[in-house]
């Protein structure tokens, strides 16, 4: 027997205002046609003044505990991952416990940039894994609006604002790849990378917040050549192989880098999960959000292996292999 990690429920947020392609047009030099041929994004939506990460968080978790069908009092944690928590500290995890009216289990926060998601799955899987917690709540929730530099026309048109969030539960499997739950994680960074993104503020160096700044063109050949490489690390991991994969739901940061890398591993673009044309890139909220829609649209269903990637600054890169 094998103690795995399920995926009970899953749920997702987006902020009511949304932002297209020409509204950003009129204020900076850029176009509809500039950002859809280099990006697929068609628009995003923008949390509203006052609106903080810990709000978005919070209806993306109560969704995803609606789903899984239990109360906060059921969760023994929270794993959420964001690069824009809501203060320097506490963590923004500990604000959606209070706010979940959670007193007992532990709350903490995974900074990974766009890879959180998979690296608070992977952290939370092996918490279950241990024995350590039974049902634990991951969520990936971001404002990135508040740390874009709107004058800077190469890196604020790419990303939004929104929060995904699933509830993983322990559940014993017999150790094969056709268990259901996580069947692998496979995490990576090399901090050499620093400059090529990065935000140039924070609490011990500036005092500020600070602006993303980023080698676009650079992040891009990184990224296309790691994701394909760790789906393949982490699928051998899992036993499995790419023609196994039902749904690929990657980060979403870029239709080419998405389809590049599904097109290294000689999928058809018709198992891909895209959401970046109406979510643009919202860091660490992208995977959770893409993977609650195509549950709820009934495209993933029970059986399906599942491959989660994602790759951010850092750089951090991952993947996680699910059974759903
Ligand atoms: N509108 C119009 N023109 C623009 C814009 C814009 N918004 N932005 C840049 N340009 C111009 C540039 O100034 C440049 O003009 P020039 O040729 O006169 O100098 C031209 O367009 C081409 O610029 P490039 O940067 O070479 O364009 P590229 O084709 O590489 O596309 C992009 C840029 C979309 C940023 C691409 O490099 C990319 O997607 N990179 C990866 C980004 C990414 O995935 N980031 C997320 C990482 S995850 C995280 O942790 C946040």
């Amino acid at each position: 027997m094998v103690r795995r990690s399920i995926v009970a429920g899953c749920g997702s947020y987006l902020p009511e205002r949304i932002v297209t392609n020409d509204e950003l047009a009129k204020k900076i030099d850029t176009s509809h046609d500039w950002i859809v041929q280099r990006t697929g994004i068609h628009s995003r939506h923008i949390a509203a003044d006052g609106q903080k990460t810990s709000d978005l968080a919070l209806a993306a978790s109560q969704d995803a505990l609606q789903d899984a069908g239990i109360g906060a009092e059921d969760i023994d944690m929270i794993v959420l991952a964001t690069a824009t928590p809501d203060e320097t500290f506490p963590s923004t995890a500990t604000t959606v416990q209070a706010a979940l009216g959670m007193t007992r289990g532990a709350a903490f926060d995974v900074q990974a940039v766009c890879s959180g998601f998979v690296y608070a799955t992977n952290v939370a899987d092996n918490f279950i894994r241990l024995g350590q917690a039974d049902n634990v709540l991951v969520i990936g929730a971001e404002t990135f609006s508040r740390i874009l530099d709107w004058n800077d026309r190469t890196t604020c048109v790419l990303f939004g604002d929104g929060a995904g969030a699933v509830v993983l539960q322990g559940q014993d499997g017999d150790g094969s790849s056709t268990d259901r739950g996580i069947l692998s994680n496979c995490l990576h960074s090399d901090g050499q990378h620093h400059d090529l993104l990065y935000v140039d503020g924070g609490p011990s160096s500036t005092q500020s917040v600070g602006f993303l700044r980023m080698e676009g063109p650079e992040v891009f050949k990184h990224a296309v050549r790691n994701l394909a490489s760790v789906c393949s690390e982490a699928l051998d991991a899992a036993g499995l192989a790419a023609d196994d994969i039902n749904w690929l739901v990657p980060h979403q940061a870029n239709q080419r880098i998405i389809s590049t890398t599904a097109r290294k591993l000689k999928m058809s673009e018709d198992k891909i999960v895209m959401t970046v044309d109406h979510h643009a890139n919202t860091s660490a909220a992208s995977i959770p959000l893409a993977l609650t829609e195509a549950v709820r649209d009934g495209r993933v269903t029970a059986g399906d292996v599942v491959v989660l990637e994602a790759m951010g600054g850092g750089f951090t890169w991952g993947a996680s292999v699910i059974r759903w």
